[in-house]
């Protein structure tokens, strides 16, 4: 059964924001006319950060603005260096150390690219728009529940500022996930009823201490091997499968049931797999799986059952005909779009704000990861509302402000254990 309908239709970005798409849909025609030219900033100069400005510089191609990196910060000077060489960046505008991020925020930046660790952005996050800057956030914006608060407080003053924040969550920009998204809320499958999220791979890469390294060092460089920087890989990289699940249910879930544990991982304190199960309230259930072990089946992908189909993320629809509009992206490669979105957001003088979404998902993970590290039942109001919840206030150490200030200490590499953590 293929049974999709597109109509074309132009509607009013309102209309689409409010059914949960992004503005890229509709805005075939180019509203940046008269913008020639942004700046823009980096903090963050790694795999994400450099890669990200590269689809910043695209994004411009397309949009026909002409871009220019004015700063680079990373926490090693050599890395803003080197990331800044690529684009002509003079070494005096690439600044290293922990305070980085506010030699970049000091330039004339207009749009400032964060891909740094997640345990940074929080700080970083309220630094740039004090600074009046628009924001690309790279997820996951937290790895505890007050930092995603503060996330979700720092998006109310950008609004209020007229900044943009938008977030590396590139599926909200393909076209294939919009269009699914645009199905399910036109009844395409009924009432989603379950589902299943999984990011199962294996882990990415892992750095060695240094002799005589300090553990500042050691820890930044291997901080995808922590939970304090990285969150855990629940948090770190399936923050992506639940991100979609919540924007297709249309809300976050109520409570979480999770466990997991570590197998093979060498170095750090965080798990090797997850295991959660994720309730959304009126029997909705999501299985949410993820796992970093190599040589295990791996998949990557969101699945969901419905009272009348069922539907892949960003694949295969099987259910009812329905007509949507036809859904226009500038980009097949979700990373440019959504720096194009960003910056027609900007121009168009509607700035798009991802902030308490990104937040809300990167909480959702969070959730996931208390349970499996505790063996408690974990409910949202613990962690968005509930002070009293030992999860509401609890945060992960060192902090963004203690590698700012240092000295730190390493955490033990030891994983947690469930029941006794
Ligand atoms: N959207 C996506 O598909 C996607 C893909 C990969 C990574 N990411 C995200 O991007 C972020 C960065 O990941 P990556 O793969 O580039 O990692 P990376 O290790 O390649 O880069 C991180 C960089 O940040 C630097 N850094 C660390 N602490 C810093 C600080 N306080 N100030 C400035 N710089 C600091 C590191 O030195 C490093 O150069 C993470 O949040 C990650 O989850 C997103």
């Amino acid at each position: 059964m293929q049974p999709i309908l597109h109509r074309r239709a132009f509607l009013r970005n309102s209309t689409l924001l409010g059914a949960g798409l992004a503005a890229n849909s509709v805005f075939a025609v180019n509203l940046t006319a008269g913008v020639k030219k942004v700046k823009v900033g980096l903090i963050g100069c790694g795999g994400r950060g450099v890669g990200a400005i590269g689809n910043f510089m695209e994004a411009c191609k397309i949009l026909g603005i002409e871009a220019e990196l004015v700063a680079a910060g990373d926490a090693f000077k050599e890395k803003a260096e080197s990331a800044g060489k690529r684009y002509s960046l003079p070494a005096d505008r690439c600044y290293g150390g922990y305070d980085n991020y506010q030699k970049v925020l000091a330039s004339d930046c207009d749009y400032v690219v964060m891909a740094t660790p997640p345990a940074f952005r929080p700080v970083h996050f309220a630094a740039a728009v004090e600074a009046g800057k628009h924001c690309f956030i790279e997820k996951p914006v937290a790895v505890d529940a007050p930092g995603a608060r503060s996330v979700m407080a720092t998006g109310e003053r950008a609004a209020v500022k007229g900044l943009a924040v938008v977030a590396g969550t590139q599926r909200r920009h393909m076209a294939e996930y919009l269009t699914n998204k645009a199905l399910i809320d036109a009844g395409a499958i009924g009432q989603i009823k379950g589902g299943v999220v999984q990011w199962n791979g294996t882990v990415p890469w892992t750095k060695r201490r240094n002799a005589g390294e300090s553990d500042a060092s050691y820890m930044t460089r291997n901080w995808l091997n922590f939970t304090e920087l990285s969150g855990d890989h629940i948090v770190e990289q399936h923050v992506h499968n639940l991100d979609v699940a919540v924007w297709f249910l249309g809300r976050p879930p109520v409570a979480a049931v999770g466990f997991g544990g570590r197998a093979r991982r060498e170095t750090g304190n965080m798990f090797d797999f997850f295991s959660v199960d994720y309730d959304f309230g009126d029997d909705v259930h999501i299985h949410s799986q993820c796992r970093q072990i190599s040589g295990t089946y791996g998949r990557v992908g969101e699945s969901f059952t419905g009272t009348e189909g069922s539907c892949y993320g960003g694949g295969k629809l099987n259910g009812k005909k329905v007509l949507i509009p036809e859904i226009q992206v500038d980009s097949s490669n979700g990373q440019v779009q959504e720096h194009i979105d960003m910056i027609r957001s900007v121009n168009a003088g509607n700035p798009l704000n991802d902030a308490k979404r990104i937040a809300e998902s990167t909480l959702v993970a969070i959730m996931g990861r208390i349970s499996a590290y505790t063996g408690e039942i974990v409910r949202w109001n613990d962690l968005v509302k509930n002070e009293q919840s030992p999860h509401f206030g609890a945060i992960c150490t060192p902090t963004a402000l203690d590698f700012e200030h240092g000295p730190i200490t390493l955490p033990a590499e030891v994983p947690p254990v469930p029941g006794k953590a």
